[in-house]
């Protein structure tokens, strides 16, 4: 799919990828270098980053930086302000953050708990604040940020998973409506199962699973909806899915928190219109 040419004048000059060195990260930052999109790649694997912003510049000729950093560290929001402070990031794409692997929540250190909530949820917070900012200044952008069919309801095996999706949902939901009067769109892209490497590396028989996709159809789906509205699944098997465990309209919902929100404070209720994904 390509992108017109409004979608870069909307979300350029450049979009940082959190998570772009394979799978559907990767595939977010082809899109976007392919619509002349300049891209921040953020990955820990140096090689890898190296010669995907190689490839991008020279296929596409745009421009490409990488930031070599694990997403749950101190320095994290150090090094990417280092990387970006020069330049205007129009679009974040939040994509890190898959479980790897199955086992009870007792059965797995707390350590574990926290890394993952760190990577799901502080990471979405820190960089969602700072360049969010930046985009409301402006008057337009984009942020999304990527959770899961996982986030539908809690489960056996993934528990802290399932949560942590669910507060990127909630939380690119409540953005959407916030930042929507002010020129800026945000998003949730619900992702189900998609044969990235990381999935891959956990379990190959995942290659069969029902609706499987692929990660250039996945951000296909999300770079077609941004600036529709506030949530959109990825995939017709997924959206049917969703759209039984979780009936009704989602814009109505954020419309009808955000007014009970606002009339308990004493501020004035904000209606602010979308699509849904299941309309
Ligand atoms: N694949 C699926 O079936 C599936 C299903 C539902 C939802 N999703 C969602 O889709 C997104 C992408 O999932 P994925 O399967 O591609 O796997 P992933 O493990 O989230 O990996 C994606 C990218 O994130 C980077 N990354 C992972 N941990 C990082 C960290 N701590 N710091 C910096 N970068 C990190 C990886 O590169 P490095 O290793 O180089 O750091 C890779 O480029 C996730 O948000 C996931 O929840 C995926």
């Amino acid at each position: 799919m390509s992108l017109s040419t409004r979608f870069s004048d909307r979300y350029g000059p450049w979009a940082l990828v959190a998570g772009a060195s394979d799978g559907i990260g990767e595939a977010f930052a082809h899109r976007l270098a392919g619509a002349g999109i300049n891209v921040v790649l953020v990955a820990r694997r140096a090689t890898v980053l190296a010669a995907l912003a190689d490839e991008l510049r020279r296929s596409y000729g745009v421009d490409a930086r990488c930031v070599v950093e694990d997403l749950t560290s101190e320095a994290m929001m150090g090094e990417i302000r280092q990387a970006t402070d020069d330049i205007e990031v129009g679009l974040l794409v939040y994509n890190a953050g898959a479980a790897h692997g199955a086992v009870h929540f007792l059965d797995r250190p707390a350590e574990a708990a926290i890394g993952m909530i760190s990577l799901n949820c502080r990471g979405p917070v820190l960089l969602a604040h700072h360049f969010g900012k930046r985009m409301r200044e402006r008057g337009r952008g984009g942020i999304m940020l990527l959770s899961s069919m996982a986030a539908m309801s809690g489960g056996s095996y993934i528990a802290v998973y399932n949560a942590t999706k669910s507060f990127d949902m909630v939380l690119a939901e409540g953005l959407w409506h916030e930042l929507k009067p002010a020129g800026v769109d945000a998003m949730c892209l619900v992702v189900g199962a998609t044969l990235t490497p990381s999935m891959l590396a956990s379990r190959d028989s995942f290659r069969g699973y029902p609706g499987i996709m692929q990660p250039g159809d996945v951000a296909d789906e999300g770079l077609a909806f941004l600036g529709r509205g506030p949530l959109w699944v990825a995939g017709e098997h997924n959206r049917a899915l969703v759209g039984a465990m979780r009936p009704g309209s989602r814009v109505e919902a954020i419309n009808g928190l955000s007014h009970a929100t606002a009339s308990i404070y004493g501020l004035p209720p904000v209606t602010v219109t979308g699509e849904d994904f299941n309309a």
